[in-house]
């Protein structure tokens, strides 16, 4: 762990080291923008298919690395392969996003397994293992899971809705029912997380991409205390486990969120205003984004001037260089190579 941690900028940079060229990486980065994606993706039978099929899983995984030469790799999985083993109906289909089968009612979830079945997740945790034979030493391996509220808002509508009202509602209707989900939801991602260090990722991403959508109240109690209790039961069993948080759209509540929950680093959206980063979250903790995701799809004096600022606000502390959510289907290759040149050139020349 020490030597690894000696030749990976984005290692040292979650534990608080400041980098001279901020390491860099792209949520989504494996993805349909890329042809030899495109191409893998239609071997395989469905987008479940490609991520519980290890070898596949772990090309895909790669091949931005090889494009790109990024300092961080993301197992190529899904968020909602947790919901899906836990006996949810989850199909992708094509260009339309995630269906599942609707939890309507308490009733409804009552049905999915108590616990995480990790001999069906075992994939995963191979396709993790032969990233790590391929990837450079100097390239860190994150893996992932998305945080219960996240996840809960796609199980109970079945798919992404406005606003995730359905998953809303039901939290005022059924304020017990929806805890009860929510705890399943803390255990089983808590012990998917521990798995995935055992198998050797070097830090892993909570994604809560939803965070935004509610009242500071609920914020609180659905999105802030049960990623801090994730947190709190993955450090039992791995100490050293270095651990990013990335509560989409939470603006002022990432104060509370930082508080509460002991990440190692705050992925930020693009929304969050720099200055506001750079004085008041900086200094607690390193930051990672916060491109805007349009401009690297536009691409031009608008990607460099975007990428220019994020730089001038966070570089002067511990940084690391992302968008502030996926990248989008039809970014050009080109802007994406042009964003790697400029950060590592524009910090080198200081
Ligand atoms: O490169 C990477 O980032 C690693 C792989 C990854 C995917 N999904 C692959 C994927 C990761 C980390 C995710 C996380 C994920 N999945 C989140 C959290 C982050 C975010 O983007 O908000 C969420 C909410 C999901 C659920 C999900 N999966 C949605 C809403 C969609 C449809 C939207 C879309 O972009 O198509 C997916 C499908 C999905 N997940 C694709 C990929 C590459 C596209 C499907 C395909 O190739 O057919």
């Amino acid at each position: 762990m020490t030597t690894a941690l000696v030749h990976k900028p984005l290692v040292r940079v979650l534990a608080g080291v400041q980098e001279p060229i901020p390491p860099v990486w792209l949520m989504r980065q494996a993805g349909r923008y890329l042809p030899e994606y495109r191409r893998i993706r239609a071997e395989a039978d469905s987008f479940l298919d490609l991520c519980f099929n290890p070898e596949r899983a772990a090309e895909v995984t790669l091949q931005p690395i090889r494009r790109f030469g990024f300092d961080a790799a993301i197992l190529f999985s899904d968020i909602l392969v947790v919901p899906h083993v836990l006996g949810q109906r989850v199909t992708f289909d094509d260009g339309e996003g995630p269906r599942l089968e609707p939890i309507g009612d308490p009733s409804a979830f009552r049905m999915l397994a108590r616990e995480l079945d990790h001999g069906r997740l075992e994939p995963v945790y191979e396709a993790i293992s032969l990233v790590k034979r391929e990837l450079p030493a100097t390239v860190a391996l994150l893996g992932f899971c998305g945080a219960p509220w996240t996840l809960a808002t796609y199980m109970i509508a079945g798919g992404g809705k406005r606003d995730q009202i359905p998953a809303r509602l039901f939290a005022y209707r059924f304020p017990e029912a929806f805890a009860e989900l929510i705890d399943l939801l803390v255990r089983a991602s808590a012990a998917y997380l521990i798995q995935q260090f055992a198998a050797g990722v070097d830090a892993v991403q909570i994604f809560d991409t939803w965070a935004g959508v509610l009242p500071s109240a609920e914020f609180h109690k659905w999105c802030v205390e049960p990623c801090a209790r994730i947190v709190a039961a993955v450090r039992e069993r791995v100490p050293e486990a270095r651990i990013i948080g990335f509560p989409r759209g939470a603006g002022t509540g990432l104060e509370f969120y930082l508080e509460t929950v002991a990440i190692d680093a705050i992925g930020l959206d693009w929304t969050v205003d720099p200055v506001f980063a750079r004085d008041r979250i900086q200094p607690r903790r390193p930051i990672q984004g916060n491109l805007d995701p349009l401009a690297l799809l536009i691409g031009g004096a608008a990607l460099d001037c975007a990428i220019d600022g994020v730089l001038a606000a966070f570089s002067k502390g511990p940084f690391i260089f992302n968008l502030g959510h996926g990248v989008l289907p039809d970014t050009p290759i080109a802007h994406i190579e042009r964003l790697v040149a400029r950060v590592r050139g524009a910090a080198a020349r200081g």
